[in-house]
C-alpha cells in the first residue's frame, strides 16, 4: 500500500469507529478542539468543531491531504499547469480576479495585461450604461438589462445580482436561464424594448437554452426597434465570432478565455450584468474578496487552511461515514440562491465516477447538495434533519449585520441560526423528555408512546460560516472558498473538477428528440421514451 492508501484506509477507519459518537462531548475531552477547528480567512469566521471528527481524526485526514499532494496540486493549478486534462487547459479562474499588475501565466502564457485590460473595459462599458453615457437606439437610457445564459453562465451572476442587489435598484436586471418560454416572457414583461440592454452569456455560444431566448430577445428588440434593435445586444463568450454572427455589435462583445470554466466565470466579463447593476466599483470589490480567499488559500498551512478543512470536514462525512447527501442553509435571504450555485460548483465538478487515468475512483466523490433560505427551512426539510433516519450534515452561513431591515429581525435569524445547529449536535435526550411529559400528567403508557417521538438524536453535524457583512468582498470569498474546497476534494478523489462529460449524452439525444417532435423521421429508442414522443406528437 502507498502512503495514500494508507491514508484513506485510516480515514475510512476513524470514520467508522465515529459513528454513534457524541460530539458534545468531544469538547470536554478536547480542550482546544475550537482553537484548532475555528479559523478565520478573508474575513469569514468558519467553525467546523461540531463535526463529528476528533482532533486525532482530524490529523488523519490532514495526512490524507499531505500524502495526496493537495499543495503540489494547488500549485499546479496557480502556476496554469493542465488541471482539466481531459480537455488539455488550465483552470486560472484566480488570475481573473488577482490584484492588478499580477502576472499569471496559462500554460506558461502571460494572462494577466488582458485581464487587466478586460476589467478596465468592462467597467467603463458599465458604468458607461450606468451613467446614460451610452443610449439606447431612440436615445433613450437604458433602465433594464436583460440577462441570458444558463449553468455557469447564469448562477453565478444571478447569486451576486441577489445578494448584493440594492433594495430600489437604479438598473432593473433580470434573468432568463430556462429554455422553458415562460421564463423569457415573465423577464422581458413589462419593459421597454427602447431601454433594455439584452447581455447574451455563453461560453460557447451555441448553449440550446440560450440561443434559443437569445434570439426571441432579440427578435422582442427587432420587432419593437427594428435593425437598430442589434445595438441593444451585448455578449459574453469565448467565441465571439460566433456572438458577432449572431448581430451583436463588435464594441459590445466581451471575450473571455477557454481556461475560465464555466461555473467558475462570474469573475469573468460573465459578471457584466452584474457590474452594470451594481457598478464597476462593486464588482472589483467582489474580485478583491475573492484574491483575499485565494491567498489564504495558496499560503496557509494546511492544518490552518479554510478551504482545506472544510474540504476535509465534509469528505470525513462522505467517505468516512458513508454520508452522501449535504444540505446548505445560508441564514440570510440574500444567499437564497447558494445552494443553486454549490449544486453546479460541486455536482458538475465532482460528479465523477472514473479518475484521470479513466479508471474506477476508489472513493465514493460529490456529494449531493441541496438547500435553500434559512428559517424557511426549518418549515420544510428540518424536520427530516432532526429526526429523519439518514443523518445529513449541514452548512449553515450566518451574516451578523443586516445590510437592511430591522435589527431586531436580524437578531431574531441569528438566533435561529444559532439554535439550529445546537439542536442538531446536542438533539435532546429521552429521558429528559420522559421527565418532561410525566410532569404533564401523561401515563406511562403514553409517555412510552410519545417520548421517541419527541425525542431528538442529536449529532448532526454543522459546519458554520459566520461573515460579519454581506458586503462584495465577503461575498466573493465565501464564493472562492467554495471553489478551492471543491478542488482539494477533487485532487483527493484523483478526478478531474474542471471537465463535464456527463451533461453531453442528454444533450445530444435532446437534439435528436427535438427533429422527431418537429416531424423528422422516427429513430431507434426504448419503448417507454417512443411512446412519450408519440404522444406529444399525438394530436390533442
Ligand atoms: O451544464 C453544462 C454547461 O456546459 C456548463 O458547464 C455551462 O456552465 C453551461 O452548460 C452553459 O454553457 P455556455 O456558457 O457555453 O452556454
Amino acid at each position: 500500500m502507498t502512503g495514500f492508501e494508507t491514508a484513506w484506509a485510516r480515514l475510512t477507519a476513524a470514520g467508522a469507529a465515529a459513528q454513534g459518537r457524541r460530539i458534545a462531548e468531544l469538547f470536554t475531552s478536547e480542550p482546544d478542539r475550537l482553537s484548532r477547528l475555528c479559523v478565520s480567512a478573508a474575513g469569514l469566521d468558519l467553525d467546523l468543531s461540531k463535526q463529528p471528527w476528533s482532533l486525532d481524526d482530524l490529523k488523519v485526514c490532514l495526512d490524507l491531504a499531505r500524502l495526496g499532494g493537495v499543495e503540489a496540486a494547488r500549485e499546479r493549478q496557480f502556476a496554469g499547469a493542465v488541471v482539466n486534462a481531459s480537455e488539455g487547459r488550465a483552470a486560472l479562474h484566480m488570475a481573473l480576479r488577482a490584484p492588478r499588475g499580477s502576472d499569471f501565466r496559462a500554460q506558461g502564457e502571460p494572462v494577466s495585461a488582458e485581464i487587466d485590460a478586460m476589467r478596465d473595459r468592462l467597467a467603463a462599458f458599465a458604468n458607461a450604461v450606468r451613467s446614460g453615457v451610452l443610449r439606447g437606439a431612440t436615445g433613450r437610457p437604458f433602465r433594464c438589462v436583460v440577462h441570458i445564459g444558463i449553468g455557469g453562465s447564469d448562477f453565478g451572476p444571478r447569486l451576486v445580482w441577489e445578494a448584493l442587489r440594492p433594495v430600489a435598484p437604479a438598473i432593473d436586471l433580470r434573468f432568463a436561464a430556462n429554455v422553458d418560454p415562460a421564463e423569457i416572457a415573465l423577464a422581458l414583461a413589462g419593459l421597454d424594448p427602447a431601454e433594455t440592454l439584452v447581455v447574451v452569456v455563453s461560453k460557447t455560444f451555441t448553449t440550446q437554452e440560450t440561443m434559443t431566448n437569445a434570439a426571441a430577445a432579440r427578435a422582442w428588440l427587432r420587432g419593437a426597434l427594428g435593425q437598430g434593435g442589434d445595438a441593444h445586444l451585448v455578449a459574453v463568450s469565448a467565441a465571439p465570432d460566433a456572438a458577432q454572427a449572431f448581430g451583436v455589435p463588435g464594441a459590445q462583445v466581451f471575450g473571455f478565455r477557454d481556461w475560465v470554466g464555466g461555473r467558475y466565470s462570474v469573475w469573468s466579463a460573465v459578471g457584466l450584468s452584474c457590474a452594470i447593476g451594481l457598478g464597476g466599483e462593486a464588482f472589483e470589490a467582489l474580485l478583491a474578496g475573492a484574491a483575499a480567499m485565494d491567498d489564504h488559500f495558496r499560503s496557509a498551512p494546511l492544518a490552518g487552511s479554510a478551504p482545506v478543512l472544510l474540504a476535509l470536514a465534509h469528505m470525513f462525512n462522505r467517505n468516512g461515514m458513508g454520508r452522501p447527501v449535504r444540505a446548505v442553509t445560508p441564514y440570510a435571504q440574500r444567499l437564497r440562491l447558494l445552494a443553486n450555485f454549490l449544486q453546479q460548483l460541486e455536482m458538475e465538478s465532482n460528479g465523477k465516477r472514473v479518475g484521470l487515468d479513466g479508471q474506477p475512483v476508489a472513493h465514493a466523490t460529490a456529494a449531493t447538495v441541496f438547500g435553500d433560505a434559512g428559517t424557511n427551512v426549518q418549515h420544510a426539510f428540518f424536520q427530516l434533519m432532526h429526526q429523519g433516519t439518514d443523518i445529513i450534515p449541514v452548512d449553515i452561513i450566518a451574516v451578523r449585520h443586516a445590510r437592511e431591515g430591522d435589527p431586531v429581525a436580524q437578531t431574531i435569524l441569528l438566533a435561529n441560526a444559532v439554535a439550529q445547529a445546537e439542536a442538531l449536535m446536542v438533539g435532546r435526550a429521552e429521558r429528559e423528555v420522559r421527565a418532561e411529559l410525566a410532569t404533564k400528567g401523561l401515563t406511562p403508557a403514553d409517555i412510552d408512546v410519545q417520548a421517541p417521538q419527541r425525542t431528538f438524536p442529536g449529532d448532526r453535524p454543522s459546519a458554520f460560516i459566520l461573515i460579519d457583512q454581506l458586503t462584495p468582498e465577503r461575498l466573493g470569498a465565501l464564493l472562492a472558498l467554495y471553489e478551492h474546497k471543491t478542488f482539494v476534494e477533487g485532487v483527493l478523489w484523483g478526478i478531474n473538477s474542471f471537465d463535464q462529460w456527463g451533461v453531453e449524452l442528454g444533450k445530444s439525444l435532446a437534439a435528436r428528440v427535438l427533429g422527431e417532435l418537429q416531424g423528422g423521421p422516427a429513430g431507434a429508442h426504448d419503448p417507454s421514451t417512443a411512446r412519450l414522443i408519440d404522444q406529444l406528437k399525438a394530436q390533442p
